[in-house]
């Protein structure tokens, strides 16, 4: 921890220039994405030399225990952005794009975008799916802000897609997954997210596609991973999808040194005489002859 990448061409200290990312693709060196979702996440994947950070909706399941993301508000991700964004410094951030905030027409993409931007201070955005949403892609980077786009599984419609479950299997499916991705890519987009999609068809994406693009279950040959934060981490009750790898356990941490607490509390073992303050001995000398005339019926002193 605390070690910063010496990896990158261009980036000597403060925030990671966009840049890098095309040119780690071009290294064939890959390329590390996380999500975040508060200040103390944030700080902890800068330190752990991450290079991108998501604040995906996500949170809408893994945070803040619903059902899916599609009811997740721009609101939360602009408030989640500011926190995430105060931790980590040198890894570039991006705002998600919730269900809602972006599909009415250009002008309300552009809108939202800004706001996540200027108001929580994301370095890019992100959107789901091809399609209608390529004009949107590319008026957000007609308006000068980042965008990374998002195929293959697309929470915010798995409705669409009959449910949470790998796409492109088809050959059909498999060659219009990638030519929604070249359409983001000629419509601005700095990235791509492959969500589940087999291995081959990411394979292709990649050495069609410029720019960098990000696996979450779409095999090794991408050019970076993303992962969820807590189910990487291992605290998320849910049923974690299978290309979920464990790095840890912190869930069975947390309730084991929680139960340690509450166990030291009801024996009274906990606080000890280090977690209180000192009063010096004549204050509370003088403090405890006031009590007790105080009990005797006399007025404190
Ligand atoms: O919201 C999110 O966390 C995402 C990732 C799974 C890519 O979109």
């Amino acid at each position: 921890m605390n070690e910063k990448p010496q990896r990158y061409a261009s980036w000597t200290a403060g925030k990671l220039p966009l840049p890098e990312l095309t040119e780690l693709k071009r290294r064939g060196e890959k390329i590390v994405m996380v999500t975040a979702y508060d200040a103390p996440s944030g700080r902890l994947a800068d330190a752990a030399g991450v290079d991108l950070i998501l604040v995906g909706d996500s949170a809408g399941m893994v945070v803040h225990g619903r059902e899916s993301t599609v009811p997740v508000s721009l609101d939360e991700i602009v408030f989640m952005t500011q926190w995430v964004t105060r931790g980590a410094k040198r890894p570039l951030v991006i705002g998600d794009l919730p269900f809602g905030s972006y599909e009415a027409s250009d002008e309300q993409a552009v809108r939202s975008a800004v706001r996540l931007v200027k108001e929580g201070g994301a370095d890019a955005v992100k959107l789901e799916r091809g399609g209608t949403t390529v004009a949107r892609a590319r008026a957000i980077v007609g308006a000068g802000i980042p965008v990374m786009g998002h195929v293959g599984l697309t929470p915010q419609t798995a409705t669409v897609l009959g449910g949470f479950k790998a796409q492109g299997r088809s050959a059909e499916r498999a060659r219009e997954l990638v030519a929604d991705a070249l359409s983001l890519q000629e419509a601005g987009c700095f990235a791509i997210v492959l969500e589940a999609v087999p291995p081959a068809v990411a394979r292709a994406a990649t050495r069609t596609l410029a720019v960098p693009t990000i696996g979450i279950g779409a095999g090794a040959e991408t050019d970076g991973q993303v992962l969820v934060w807590h189910d990487m981490l291992g605290y998320y009750e849910g049923r974690a999808p299978r290309f979920v790898k464990r790095y840890a356990d912190l869930g069975d941490t947390i309730v084991e040194a929680l139960g340690r607490y509450a166990e030291e509390v009801r024996s009274g073992a906990f606080p000890e005489e280090q977690h209180t303050y000192a009063m010096p001995e004549e204050e509370q000398a003088a403090f405890a002859s006031a009590v007790a005339s105080t009990r005797a019926g006399a007025p404190p002193a």
